[in-house]
């Protein structure tokens, strides 16, 4: 059994887990009316996995005799300033869900709960992989600055990355 602090600090962060998945939702849809089609199926994605990672918690939460909650979720902003912006802002949310899954580690512990410590490991080391792909892109925008045509091939690389980031998670 969970303790309710742990279940409710789980069920917290299944609130976080759909809020980014709202989040980067609204990131892809603006991406693809400002025409950046690579940026926006690689947004569709993160928004996919965002709630892959939340269902994966309700599963959890339930098989430890727990009750995993469907909470209320508030709308994301519709606009993202430039896709610099946007990616600075998708690192910045990546760092508090890291931060979020610290302090759900920490809380396991103190609750003695090792199998929900063993299961947050995936989430440790998914957040070390989703902060550092945000940090390469950040590094390649940077690189462009403003240049028309690097963004033409940055919108297109990025669609590679969505390709092999989805090779990555569901290996054959
Ligand atoms: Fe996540
Ligand atoms: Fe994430």
């Amino acid at each position: 059994m969970l303790s309710d602090k742990l279940e409710n600090a789980l069920n917290h962060q299944i609130h976080v887990e759909a809020e980014s998945s709202q989040v980067y939702l609204a990131m892809a849809s603006w991406a693809e009316v400002q025409g950046l089609e690579g940026v926006a199926s690689f947004m569709y994605e993160q928004s996919d996995e965002e709630r892959q990672h939340m269902l994966k918690l309700v599963k959890y939460v339930n098989e430890r005799g727990g009750h995993a909650r469907v909470q209320d979720l508030s709308a994301p902003k519709a606009e993202f300033g430039t896709f610099k912006d946007m990616f600075e802002e998708l690192l910045e949310h990546e760092m508090k869900v890291s931060a979020s899954i610290n302090e759900l580690v920490h809380i396991a512990l103190e609750e003695r709960d090792y199998a929900t410590h063993n299961f947050l490991q995936w989430y440790v080391a998914e957040q070390i992989e989703e902060e550092a792909v945000a940090r390469t892109i950040l590094d390649k925008i940077n690189l462009i600055g403003n240049d028309k045509g690097g963004l033409y091939l940055f919108d297109r690389d990025i669609q590679q990355l969505t390709v092999e980031s989805a090779a990555f998670d569901n290996p054959k």
